[in-house]
């Protein structure tokens, strides 16, 4: 039948509040007890990555985030080089594609004009091999790809894309294990990870119920016409997720900036009627992070901090500081998505936008 609402007014919440349960179904039958099952990419995927050497990822919008943040956890973990870029950038260049490499495409729809243009002339290029990421079984590029991975989210009909997402993070953590396991990660990094994911739908649901503070946090952006987001190595693409969000939704302009950036351009437009929004887990760049606030409260930024329970930071003039469960800094750019979703989301809200079909915006850009 037709997707329906339920409770939720708007299918954009609804989908937002269904990942604990979707990103449980994208983890269904594809864990071993401290591992990773390769064969979850399909039949032949082991002996293909065994070959496998780098990474090109290719993808739009949302999904070229997720590969951003897929770039980070392959180099660390699987020790595998990757790039990512965006398949209307990707397909009209020269692409130099070097022995052994994957080509990875990540798509909601799996009929993204582009992405499905570059995966087509890929295939010219000597590539090892393609994989799909996709939540759309049957799609262009699930048929045309040599391995695929659904990601299980079920229909996605808010044009801004939430559960896909988040998904596709959790898909892109399985490929990552994945090859980990081939390329030598440790098992017992293997086995903490596979444990980390196992919790992860839990953490989810934590995070979920910040929404009533989230909600009244919004209030101060509804009349603001600009908002930075801030966040440091592999979330850094999560800041540009809840840019990206925020201007979907509620037209507020927002860019995103990596943290230590800052510095060198974007700290000459705060000032009061510019907050700045930053994602600040319990990583090793913390203390980096940390200065880099400083230095928008010195010049009058109103800040507003997602930030992990056990991170230091105290609430100040001028600072608000949410909590965050504690969650394995490899699976923090999952949770650190949520309230970026929340925050969006209600600020639309408040605005009175169309939520569910923002203006201008299509949920599958089928033509060039
Ligand atoms: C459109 C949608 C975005 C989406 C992008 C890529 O711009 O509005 O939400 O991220 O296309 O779509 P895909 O289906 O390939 O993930």
């Amino acid at each position: 039948g037709a997707a329906s609402k339920g409770d939720y007014r708007h299918f954009m919440q609804k989908e937002i509040f269904e990942q604990p349960s979707v990103i449980a179904a994208a983890l269904e039958g594809r864990l071993g007890d401290k591992s990773v099952l390769v064969e979850s990419f399909g039949p032949g995927a082991e002996a293909l990555f065994a070959r496998v050497r780098q990474i090109h990822i290719v993808a739009c919008g949302t999904s070229y985030h997720a590969g951003m943040v897929a770039r980070y956890w392959l180099e660390r973990y699987a020790g595998i080089p990757a790039q990512v870029e965006g398949a209307s950038e990707y397909r009209y260049r020269t692409v130099v594609v070097p022995e052994g490499t994957l080509f990875v495409t990540l798509s909601q729809s799996g009929e993204t004009a582009d992405t499905l243009a570059a995966l087509r002339f890929a295939r010219e290029q000597g590539y090892l091999g393609s994989l799909a990421i996709c939540n759309v079984p049957g799609s262009s590029l699930v048929r045309e790809s040599d391995l695929t991975l659904m990601t299980q989210a079920g229909p996605e009909i808010g044009v801004a894309s939430t559960k896909a997402f988040t998904t596709q993070l959790t898909g892109l953590m399985l490929l990552t294990l994945a090859l980990g396991r081939i390329k030598g990660l440790s098992s017992d990094l293997q086995a903490e990870l596979v444990a980390g994911l196992r919790g992860l739908p839990r953490l989810v649901s934590q995070v979920l119920k910040l929404d009533g503070e989230i909600e009244t946090l919004s209030m101060a952006f509804a009349e603001k016409n600009h908002a930075l987001f801030l966040g440091r190595g592999v979330h850094f693409p999560i800041a540009l997720e809840g840019a990206l969000k925020l201007k979907e939704i509620s037209y507020i302009h927002a860019e995103a900036y990596p943290a230590g950036e800052l510095k060198h351009g974007p700290l000459a437009l705060v000032d009061s009627e510019m907050p700045v929004i930053s994602v600040a887990p319990n990583d090793e760049l913390l203390d980096k992070l940390k200065s880099n606030l400083q230095e928008v409260r010195a010049r009058g930024g109103e800040l507003f901090v997602f930030a992990d329970e056990a991170v230091g930071l105290e609430e100040e003039e001028g600072m608000r500081v949410l909590r965050l469960p504690h969650v394995h800094d490899a699976l923090a750019p999952i949770l650190y998505t949520i309230p970026l979703q929340l925050l969006s989301y209600h600020v639309a809200v408040l605005k009175g936008t169309d939520v569910d079909q923002p203006r201008n915006l299509a949920k599958s850009v089928t033509v060039e």
